[in-house]
């Protein structure tokens, strides 16, 4: 471990260096204090490219772009392969940073992949700028592999696959899903939707990626079909049966459940199964009640699977972006009209109550069965540019019910464009399967 980080510390520091010598030469010695700056914070790959579009503009024909150009990405390539290799024990998918990648491409578009929710479209539902599909997550230790789509068919072959949880679940089943169905002929792939469960097959692997909508992963009388009024919506923090009955017998659950207790309002929960009757609830603060249904669902887990049967996987949560003054950014605009990541480094909103994460820590920390943490909050915080914004289109009134804090602009900084942010989930998750 340390030996790697040495490694990786020695080789960064004269990279660096050189970077800036070839800005310098390229520019004649103009640099700006921001170059400087950008040096400790922002991606190598960044600063390069400031560097060639000021070069452009302040020598103008006199540099010799492409000659810089090869000679950079040159160096691209030894930077990374200072870096370990991914190790799921070892690498920490929570460091690292944003790199932009002009020539970087999406595994799909919404308009190649089918399945793709409208509501989550932004290129098709108008977004002007696409620069949110070429941002990569790089770690500061370790390369993280890049989703391949056949290895990841391959590992599931004769599995099912199965995301349950909120809407946020559902981008990320998406993604998956369309990182993986283009190589699949017509014949071979089919999806069935459904209010609840939807499942995407593909014959000649004998596998299935499905989604099971659960916003709570506990039952509430705002499952299906949902209550928009958060204040009706009364949960059985107990009760976990209805949901959990369809996640037996699958080989990789992946989890997440967060959003849906930010409501703001105090979590109303009733207790067993009385059938009908919603009267002699109990009023509890959303981090109470969380850990109470939390740990309905790690007993079930801990009860009902088995290590060497499932793999369960449970996704941190998804930040939102609805107050600008978190990141600086103009009063009342929320995510609106964003289109680069926060590049300070352990940027964390307003959007993601560490009280919540300290809950599911704890208890997870807690069960039998091994549990392994997509921890994409921290690399997520940075994307305030990833949000559908106003480039959603939707009948689904979760949207509305999710956005209790819509502003005034009707952005929705909530969910995520697609292709997008999730697929670095997805990433992620590929590494750890
Ligand atoms: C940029 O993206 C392209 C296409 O996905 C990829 O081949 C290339 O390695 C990426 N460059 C870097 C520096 O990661
Ligand atoms: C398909 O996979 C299931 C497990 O998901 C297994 O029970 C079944 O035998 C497999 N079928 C074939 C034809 O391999
Ligand atoms: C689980 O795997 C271990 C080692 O492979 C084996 O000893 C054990 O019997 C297995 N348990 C079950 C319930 O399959
Ligand atoms: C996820 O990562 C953050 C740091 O980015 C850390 O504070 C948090 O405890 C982690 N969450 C879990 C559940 O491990």
């Amino acid at each position: 471990m340390d030996t790697t980080k040495g490694a990786a510390a020695r080789g960064r520091t004269p990279l660096s260096i050189m970077v800036v010598v070839i800005c310098a030469l390229a520019f004649a010695g103009i640099l700006f204090t921001e170059d400087l700056r950008a040096l400790t914070g922002t991606p190598m790959l960044k600063l390069t490219v400031s560097c060639f579009k000021q070069g452009t503009a302040a020598a103008g024909s006199t540099v010799h772009v492409p000659a810089e150009k090869e000679e950079v990405a040159d160096l691209e390539d030894d930077y990374k392969e200072e870096k370990a290799k991914f190790d799921p024990g070892r690498c920490r998918v929570t460091e690292g940073k944003w790199v932009f990648n002009s020539s970087g491409r999406p595994l799909y578009s919404d308009s190649s992949c089918p399945y793709l929710d409208k509501a989550v479209s932004c290129m098709k539902n108008g977004r002007p700028d696409g620069d949110h599909q070429k941002w990569e997550w790089q770690l500061d230790d370790c390369n993280l592999p890049r989703f391949d789509p056949a290895v990841a068919l391959e590992k599931l072959r004769g599995k099912r696959l199965m995301f349950a949880g909120d809407s946020l679940q559902r981008g990320q089943w998406l993604s998956f899903v369309c990182m993986v169905e283009f190589l699949l002929p017509s014949h071979d792939k089919s999806m069935k939707r459904s209010r609840s469960l939807s499942i995407f097959t593909t014959k000649e692997y004998n596998a299935s990626i499905a989604f099971y909508w659960a916003p709570f992963l506990v039952e509430s009388n705002s499952d299906v079909p949902i209550i928009a009024d958060a204040n009706k919506r009364i949960l059985r923090l107990d009760s976990i049966s209805k949901h959990a009955k369809h996640w037996s017998g699958v080989d990789i659950l992946v989890f997440n459940t967060y959003v849906w207790w930010m409501s703001g309002q105090k979590i109303k929960s009733l207790w067993g199964s009385f059938p009908g009757g919603e009267e002699g609830y109990e009023e509890l603060d959303p981090a109470v009640a969380y850990r109470i249904g939390l740990r309905t669902w790690a007993n079930w887990v801990d009860s009902t699977m088995h290590p060497n049967q499932t793999r369960v996987f449970f996704t941190t949560m998804s930040p939102t972006h609805m107050r600008s003054s978190d990141w600086y950014g103009k009063k009342g605009m929320g995510c609106h009209r964003e289109t680069k990541p926060v590049m300070e480094k352990g940027h964390w909103g307003s959007g993601s109550d560490r009280r919540m994460m300290e809950v599911v820590a704890s208890v997870v920390g807690r069960m039998r069965l091994p549990v392994a943490f997509l921890n994409i909050t921290q690399l997520s915080e940075y994307r305030k540019d990833g949000h559908t914004s106003v480039y959603y289109k939707s009948q689904e009134r979760e949207h509305s019910a999710e956005q209790k804090e819509v502003p005034r602009r009707h952005a929705d900084c909530i969910h995520w464009c697609l292709p997008g942010v999730p697929d670095t989930w997805n990433r992620i998750l590929f590494s750890y399967l």
